[in-house]
């Protein structure tokens, strides 16, 4: 989708905690122009997580909250803050590794977006990729959808669909549906960008 004066340029903030893909194709897609969105803020609990580095090379500013050994209400506090303070637009889940308290969600209400490798409400929850083999599922794919208080259940935006393949391991099937989770969350900021996701 091109980029047209209508389309309102939106100021994410982005949690992660680990490597980190599916930043670097936000950041990719602002780069290039596809998105007229900016990432003006990347928060990790982990201290060793690769995407930091990725935020870092875009001279994206990064903060590390870390959760663990930490108690988790002070935790959320210190993230809703730190959020707060950044007034974003839109807050995308990337590979965040926490489920967000039902405070959270309320403070950014309909703000927060989440990209799910699976077909939801099929596999929710932690490795769907394993979910899915073992289920014996003929197909597929990644979900993003609206952040409510419960595990991957909020209002789904859009979906990208794969095959299974025959005899296909967990790792196969999540490295072939990295690129689609990469397609999927760029084509849904560009969607929120252009009015068209009525929350
Ligand atoms: C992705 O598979 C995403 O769907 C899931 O966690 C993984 C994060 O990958 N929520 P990356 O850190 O974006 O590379």
């Amino acid at each position: 989708m091109t980029p047209c004066s209508s389309h309102k340029a939106l100021n994410i903030v982005v949690l992660v905690s680990g490597r980190g893909t599916n930043l670097q194709a936000i950041l990719d897609a602002q780069n290039a122009g596809t998105i007229q969105s900016r990432v003006t803020l990347v928060i990790s609990n982990k201290e060793a997580a690769p995407a930091l580095e990725r935020a870092k090379a875009c001279s994206v500013p990064t903060k590390v909250i870390m959760s663990k050994n930490r108690d988790p209400r002070g935790f959320f506090l210190e993230l809703q803050d730190t959020v707060r303070a950044a007034k974003p637009d839109l807050i995308v889940l990337a590979g965040f590794m926490k489920i967000l308290p039902p405070d959270f969600v309320k403070t950014f209400s309909n703000r927060i977006i989440n990209i799910h490798p699976a077909l939801l409400p099929n596999f929710p929850g932690l490795d769907a990729q394993g979910q899915a083999i073992a289920a014996g599922a003929k197909k597929t794919g990644c979900t993003v959808h609206v952040v409510d208080e419960g595990c991957d259940t909020g209002p789904i935006i859009l979906q990208k669909t794969l095959e299974v393949l025959p005899n296909e391991t967990r790792d196969h099937l999540a490295e072939r549906l990295l690129p689609l989770e990469h397609q999927a969350l760029i084509e849904a900021i560009q969607r929120i960008e252009a009015g068209k996701i009525k929350f």
